[in-house]
C-alpha cells in the first residue's frame, strides 16, 4: 500500500484518443451486477462498477419506525447510503457525514418515481447501501444497486433506474468518469451524475458540478442516456439470471 497518494498522469488521453484505462469516450467501465446476494434481506444487489463495490439490501413494504414518519395516504422510501471506513484511500469516519446524508436523499429521489408508494400507506421501503470500495461515481452505482435490490423484492415497478455519470475533462465529453479522471483536472472535472428511467425516457436525477455550454449539455444528455441503456441491460440480465435459475415453489 503506497504511503503517498498516487500521482496523477500528465495527460488523461492517450495518443490514439482512448482513455487511460483504454476506454473510448462512450464506454462504460466493466459492470457486473448480482441480485439476491443477501440471505436476510427481502431484496438485494451487488454492483461492481469499475472498482466500485456496492451492496444494497432492501426491506418492505413494512411498518415504519419511528412511527411518526408514517404517512396515512402513502408509503415512504428510506435510503441509507454509507461508505465503509475502508472504502476510500484515507480512512473515512464511521459517523455518517453530510455527503452521505445528501447522497441518501438524492438516491431516494431518483428511485421514488418508479415506485407505486401510494399503494402501501403507513409503510416504508428501506434500502441500506454500503460502499465497500469507492472508485468514483458511487452515487450512480448506488442508484443502480438500490433499483435492483427493490426489483429483487418482487414489488411492481414502473421501470428500473440506471445510474451513470457523464463528464467533461480536458474539454472532452466522456461517459462514466472514474475517480482518477474526476481528480485529474485541476479545480475539478465537470461531472454530471444522472439516473435514467430508460423505458420512460426520463431522468430522475441530474446533478451538475462544473460549467458547460448548452451544446455540451445536450451532447452530455444524449451520451448519458445511451450509457443508461447499457446499465439497464445489465440490470435486466442480473434479474433474469436469478429468476430463471431459481427453484420455483421452494
Ligand atoms: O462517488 P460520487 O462520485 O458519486 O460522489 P463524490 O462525492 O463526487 O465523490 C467522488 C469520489 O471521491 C468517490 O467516489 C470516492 O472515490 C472519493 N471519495 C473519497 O475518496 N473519500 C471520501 N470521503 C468521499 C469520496
Amino acid at each position: 500500500m503506497p504511503l503517498l497518494p498516487e500521482s496523477l498522469p500528465e495527460t488523461i488521453f492517450k495518443d490514439d484518443g482512448t482513455r487511460l484505462d483504454g476506454r473510448k469516450f462512450n464506454e462504460l467501465r466493466d459492470l457486473h451486477i448480482e441480485v439476491g446476494v443477501l440471505k436476510n434481506a427481502d431484496g438485494s444487489a451487488l454492483v461492481c462498477h469499475g472498482k466500485n463495490r456496492i451492496i444494497a439490501g432492501a426491506y418492505g413494504p413494512r411498518e415504519v419506525h419511528p412511527r411518526h414518519l408514517a404517512k396515512s395516504d402513502t408509503g415512504i422510501l428510506q435510503i441509507s447510503y454509507r461508505m465503509a471506513t475502508f472504502s476510500v484511500g484515507e480512512r473515512k469516519s464511521p459517523v455518517p457525514g453530510r455527503r452521505e446524508k445528501e447522497i441518501s436523499m438524492v438516491v431516494g429521489k431518483a428511485i421514488e418515481p418508479v415506485l407505486f408508494l401510494e399503494q402501501y400507506p403507513n409503510t416504508t421501503i428501506d434500502v441500506f447501501i454500503t460502499v465497500l470500495t469507492a472508485d468514483g461515481g458511487t452515487r450512480c452505482a448506488s442508484v443502480t444497486a438500490a433499483a435492483c435490490a427493490i426489483a429483487d423484492m418482487g414489488i411492481p415497478m414502473k421501470d428500473l433506474v440506471a445510474g451513470v455519470a457523464v463528464g467533461k475533462i480536458a474539454n472532452r465529453i466522456i461517459l462514466d468518469v472514474s475517480d482518477k479522471e474526476d481528480k485529474w483536472e485541476k479545480g475539478g472535472a465537470t461531472d454530471m451524475p444522472v439516473a435514467v428511467m430508460v423505458n420512460q425516457k426520463q431522468y430522475s436525477l441530474l446533478q451538475l458540478d462544473g460549467s458547460i455550454t448548452v451544446e455540451q449539455f445536450e451532447e452530455m444528455l444524449d451520451l448519458v442516456f445511451e450509457g443508461g441503456k447499457l446499465v439497464y441491460e445489465k440490470q435486466k440480465e442480473a434479474l433474469r439470471r436469478k429468476y430463471s435459475t431459481e427453484d420455483v415453489g421452494r
